[in-house]
């Protein structure tokens, strides 16, 4: 017996990856009696009933169930109908096609990691302009529970939504197959410069996620996913490997979905976006990209200009009757919920214990109903206090 066969790696190489292997794990089939909360399995994928996990008693259950599909299960879930109401898509849409607009206009062209400058729209932090540009639509849009289930089962609280939008015109080609941030993001050498338990750890740091908000039939080229691949250690060296790249171009799944669905992946999930071959659709998702508290997010997002500007929103809404859930989804996908880093000096733990982080203090303020003035005030001077 060798030492690797009792041993688990403490580095990996490229010289690790083997075809074979990484077959034996992803031609697996999977079996909807496997996953009781799920509607069916298309194409080995899982597919969810929005309203039916709505009515699930225990959500604990649910969400167990969601962290076992995403991590040793096919490693991507569908939520058919996540959004119960279009037009709370609508808007958003409307909102994310005028920003394309300015972007357009002022000449900006947004660069894409795949695509060439021009050939898809994009607009990057959509998080932060969506929410300056138009408060109300962002927080009925982000007051989505499913967001908040599968977000909380794969991450826990103090998560941070970040929102790119990708719109993908008719004749736009596929991109190559990879894995996502953090590790797929690093070159090979860099990548195998971490140890293999940061290779298992990089995909509990984030969670990827896709709303689509027009309906997506597979010719329009919806994502290419491989179920399984993410169980595969070495698979963010091995991506780029012509023998992976061609076993992917082979066996990858596509599913259609319609506007409203959301799909959440495992970022170690092997994926690429599909090529356009629709005459007149104009493939627009909403791509989020949600950051463990612990982790650190790909985007800078100014989350107390965010916070300020939906604040308004919230405090009438609560006025009007809005439940909990509604107003702690949204301060949970626009504030920061984490209080760290800090300046211990000037910020220091109370009573031994965490400060409060920006989502505290907004859930604070609800309650006792500050102004926006006196929010503002409060997160300007918790910034302060937080810098060296
Ligand atoms: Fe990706």
């Amino acid at each position: 017996m060798s030492f690797t066969s009792v041993h688990r790696r403490s580095w990996l190489s490229e010289q690790d990856c083997d075809l074979d292997s990484f077959r034996a794990l992803v031609e697996r089939t999977t079996d909807l009696a496997d996953y009781p909360y799920a509607a069916s399995v298309e194409r080995n994928v899982l597919l969810y009933d929005s309203e039916r996990l709505r009515r699930a008693e225990n959500r604990r259950e649910v969400q167990a169930e969601l962290v076992r599909a995403l991590s040793d299960g096919p490693g991507i879930v569908v939520f058919q109908g996540a959004f119960s109401d279009p037009s709370v898509v609508d808007r958003l849409t409307e909102v994310f096609d005028a920003l394309i607009a300015e972007q357009r206009a002022s000449g900006a062209e947004a660069g894409d990691h795949f695509a060439k400058p021009g050939a898809n729209d994009r607009v990057w932090n959509a998080l932060e302009k969506a929410a300056l540009y138009d408060a109300e639509a962002f927080a009925d849009y982000y007051a989505n529970d499913i967001l908040a289930l599968v977000s909380t089962a794969w991450l826990g609280p103090g998560y941070q939504v970040t929102s790119q939008v990708n719109v993908v015109n008719p004749g736009g080609v596929a991109q190559t197959v990879h894995r996502d941030y953090h590790l797929g993001f690093l070159p090979n050498d860099v990548a195998a410069a971490y140890p293999a338990h940061v290779h298992r750890l990089s995909p509990v740091l984030t969670l990827q996620g896709a709303v689509a908000h027009c309906d997506m039939p597979v010719e329009s080229g919806p994502t290419l996913y491989l179920p399984y691949s993410q169980t595969y250690e070495p698979g963010y060296l091995a991506w780029r490997l012509p023998d992976f790249q061609a076993h992917f171009e082979a066996h990858h799944v596509q599913l259609p979905l319609a506007k409203g669905d959301a799909a959440f992946f495992n970022p170690a999930l092997f994926h690429a976006a599909g090529t356009n071959r629709s005459s007149g659709i104009r493939r627009m998702a909403n791509l989020l990209q949600v950051s463990s508290a612990f982790g650190r997010a790909m985007e800078t997002v100014d989350r107390e200009a965010v916070t300020n500007a939906v604040y308004p929103v919230l405090l009438r809404r609560l006025s009007e009757g809005a439940d909990e859930p509604w107003w702690a989804n949204v301060i949970a996908a626009s504030a920061e919920g984490y209080p760290f880093p800090t300046n211990l000096d000037s910020d220091p733990p109370v009573a031994g214990l965490a400060p409060p982080s920006q989502a505290d203090v907004v859930r604070r303020a609800l309650r006792e109903a500050w102004t926006p003035k006196a929010l503002r005030d409060e997160l300007r001077a918790g910034a302060e206090r937080r810098q060296s």
